[in-house]
């Protein structure tokens, strides 16, 4: 496997492949990561996959400075999986001068865009970045960030992008919680309530027979902030458009995200609804 820092090295060294398979990551890698290089593998060679913590999708008041860095112990699972090449630039490879952001549309500020203002321009944009610098034929995203993962499927339509987004399952630990490198974060108490999250959230998917989306989603509101969550928002959404959704829609997703003390979880789940 080879560890590349450099746009000019990563570009000499994937000249003429054509069936390129990437992974963009922030690096802290876990089994839910590697799950999406194995994904990558079975879709095309070489496999490319990046580590970059990318300041631009960072708020001021988020955790940028602390995110975990730990590229050494990165490399080593990724290599153990047959992972090709590496790329890890710096901030200053990726952003030489003042960058242009990628425009999205009114969803990116919506759910965690409401919370997160610019984060979804911030990750289109090193995404599109890492798409013209990679030029793969198929690049791997996690169903664990459901709304990141609908913006770039939009972000690569809309563009006639010639890659073929994949997606990848949630990885979770045996007791419910996803896999993120911000459970890191969370004190052993806080680890313990963590599961509730999406524990909630099958409650709420088992309850899709009914069409009152707003008690549903006020019931789990509610069981979670009466076990100490802060909670950012809990939405029935439709799978087709991530908006509210409409008539005889029966695709969903439900989609959460809330705080356990300073950390800020988040998790989803696919339903159909059963109503007949
Ligand atoms: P990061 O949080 O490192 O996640 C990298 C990829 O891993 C994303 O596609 C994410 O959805 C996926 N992932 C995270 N936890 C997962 C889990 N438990 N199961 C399955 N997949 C999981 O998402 C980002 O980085 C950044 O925003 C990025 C796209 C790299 C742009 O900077």
């Amino acid at each position: 496997m080879r560890l590349i820092h450099s746009v000019a090295e990563l570009r000499a060294a994937l000249r003429g492949e054509t069936e390129t398979a990437f992974v963009p990551t922030m690096g802290n890698l876990h089994a839910g990561h590697i799950a999406l290089a194995e994904q990558a593998k079975q879709a095309g060679r070489p496999v490319v996959a990046s580590i970059f913590v990318n300041p631009l999708q960072f708020g001021a008041s988020e955790d940028f400075e602390h995110y975990p860095r730990t590229l050494d112990a990165d490399c080593a699972q990724l290599a153990a999986v047959g992972t090709d090449i590496v790329f890890a630039p710096s901030a200053a490879e990726m952003y030489p001068e003042p960058q242009t952001f990628q425009v999205l549309p009114p969803l990116a500020g919506e759910l965690c865009g409401a919370q997160r203002p610019g984060h979804f321009q911030g990750v289109a944009t090193v995404v599109l970045k890492l798409f013209n610098i990679v030029q793969p034929r198929y690049a791997v995203f996690g169903k664990k960030d459901y709304q990141q993962l609908f913006i770039l499927k939009g972000l690569a339509r809309q563009f006639n992008l010639p890659i073929q987004i994949v997606e990848g399952e949630t990885v979770r630990a045996e007791d419910g919680l996803a896999l993120s490198s911000r459970n890191a974060y969370l004190s052993p108490a806080e680890r313990a309530e963590a599961p509730r999250l999406h524990a909630v959230l099958r409650a709420a998917a088992a309850q899709l027979g009914s069409t009152d989306f707003a008690q549903i989603e006020a019931q789990a509101t509610a069981t979670l902030q009466v076990h100490g969550w802060a909670v950012d928002y809990v939405a029935v959404r439709s799978r087709a458009t991530l908006l509210p959704p409409q008539g005889e829609e029966t695709n969903l997703v439900v989609l959460a995200a809330a705080r356990l003390g300073a950390t800020r979880l988040i998790d989803n789940i696919e339903a159909v609804s059963n109503r007949v």
